[in-house]
């Protein structure tokens, strides 16, 4: 059975123009004009571009005393809805745990899959057994460890321990990822909050000041640089994080940051309202920002500073967000956004000229496709790619609205926005997912996607630290000791 998607406009992350899309066996097989095939989609008036990869998703993940209410299963299903056709989920050990033993629970719960994903491996602790454990994970195609700087007394490192874990990960050929907020500080300023009376939503904002994220950013950006790692840094949320990711990548540093949707959209005045739920359904760390930081995230998206946008997609009920009525800290920590990612971005980034429809297709699936070393076979329009793609139709808008999203959560952030820029189709590897709004896919049907560690970039920046190690000085004369 072959299928062709006819008379759309390829977008990709270079190229624009008018052709055709063959699909045999989850492959594309031609691009071209006039091709013909067993089922045609029409693409007339749309983009044909590679499906959103979501690189930052918490799916059925156990954290602050409950699980994230989107497993693999309702998780997926809306990634595809909105365009999306991979995700690549943190699996997440528990103090103490084995890597190998989380990444057991993860592959437990990631069958139900309806698109394909991969995983990062969050290290949460520090020890021989881990140090051991990760040369096992890159050999099963997990090739990116997050830390957590935040988070203190759960999933926190220190500073000694972030260092070895980062020069672990450099000499595994992998990529570090950091959570860049000083925990410390947070949970410092979090005490006070409390025992002054702060105990609302709001005080969440008021612990996790940018400066928190600024210092914790250019810290990893160090340490990162000392132990000879690639780094990536997820959630990047304002311009003081942002700036010190410019500045490194202006020095010749390798090191990417990743807005989301919800910073680059809301603001810090959602935990202003007088609706608890309200405010305490957008608490997610780090929090949402004064406005002027929108401005700053756009610019890096614009001129490279910024390389991927991502959702770390984390949803609670407003029954489980609950649990912190009486006191913030207890408010699980994270928002949803799967669904909304590709659109939101679309309608306020290319509908707005901050971005081209080139750059939309970079930022939520190219780059990050060459960053994870998925790239040709994911973030592609090419023949021999998956067939992992979106026919977006420009024209077709709606307002988002809980009710009818594919989230088992019972609000979303998003409420009432009007979008334009949707899906007409979505195909993951050559099945139609999504027709029109019209979710038909298949749990189960999602593939875990290995990755090769070793990227060009590894082996460009380990020859550079190699060129400009610390070397012994040959001397002829040494002066004798003791005189
Ligand atoms: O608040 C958030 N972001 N929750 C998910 C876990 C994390 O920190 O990424
Ligand atoms: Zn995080
Ligand atoms: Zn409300
Ligand atoms: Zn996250």
């Amino acid at each position: 059975m072959s299928t062709v998607i006819r008379n759309g406009t390829i977008v990709t992350a270079d190229l624009t123009y008018k052709a055709d899309v063959l699909i045999e066996g989850g492959k594309i097989t031609a691009i071209g004009e006039n091709l013909t095939g067993d089922t045609q989609l029409d693409a007339t008036g749309c983009y044909v571009m590679p499906g959103g990869i979501d690189p930052h998703t918490h799916l059925e993940m156990p954290f602050m005393g409950t699980y994230s209410a989107d497993d693999f299963e309702s998780g997926t299903r809306a990634a595809l809805a909105g365009g999306t056709t991979m995700v690549v989920d943190f699996a997440l050990p528990s103090p103490q745990q084995g890597l190998l033993d989380a990444l057991q629970m993860w592959d437990n719960k990631s069958g139900r899959a309806h698109c394909d994903y991969s995983y990062h491996m969050a290290v949460t602790w520090w020890g021989q057994q881990v140090f051991d454990e990760m040369a096992e994970v890159v050999k099963r195609g997990i090739t990116t460890f997050k830390h957590f700087m935040a988070y203190k007394g759960a999933l926190m490192v220190n500073d000694d321990e972030l260092f070895a874990s980062f020069r672990r990960v450099g000499d595994l050929g992998g990529i570090a990822m950091v959570h860049a907020e000083n925990g410390d500080v947070v949970a410092e300023l979090s005490a006070r909050l409390l025992a002054e009376g702060n105990t609302g939503p709001e005080a969440h904002a008021y612990s996790r000041p940018p400066q928190v994220e600024g210092e914790a950013t250019n810290r990893a950006i160090m340490v990162a640089d000392m132990a000879g790692v690639p780094l990536y840094v997820v959630h990047t949320s304002c311009e003081d994080s942002h700036e010190a990711i410019r500045r490194a990548r202006q020095q010749g540093k390798r090191v990417w940051g990743e807005p989301l949707i919800q910073h680059l959209t809301l603001d810090d005045s959602e935990y202003f309202n007088k609706d608890w739920d309200h405010a305490a359904r957008r608490v997610m760390s780090p929090p949402f920002r004064d406005k002027r930081n929108q401005d700053s995230l756009w610019a890096g998206l614009q001129s490279g500073s910024l390389s991927v946008v991502a959702t770390d997609h984390c949803a609670f009920t407003t029954e489980q967000k609950r649990t912190g009525v009486d006191d913030f800290t207890k408010i699980p920590n994270g928002t949803g956004g799967l669904e909304d990612r590709m659109p939101m971005l679309w309608t306020h980034g290319v509908n707005t000229g901050r971005l081209t429809p080139n750059e939309f297709v970079a930022i939520t699936s190219t780059n990050i496709a060459k960053i994870l070393n998925v790239y040709p076979r994911k973030g592609a329009v090419l023949v021999g790619s998956d067939a992992d793609l979106v026919v977006w139709d420009p024209k077709t808008e709606k307002t988002i609205t809980a009710g009818s999203q594919q989230s088992a959560i019972d609000y979303n952030v998003f409420e009432g926005q009007k979008v334009k820029g949707l899906p007409r189709f979505t195909l993951t590897r050559g099945v139609v997912a999504v027709t029109e709004g019209k979710v038909d896919s298949r749990e189960g049907h999602g593939e875990f996607v290995a990755r090769e560690p070793n990227t060009q970039v590894n082996r460009a920046l380990s020859q550079w630290k190699e060129l400009t190690a610390p070397r012994p000085i040959e001397r002829s004369g040494i002066p004798a000791t003791g005189v």
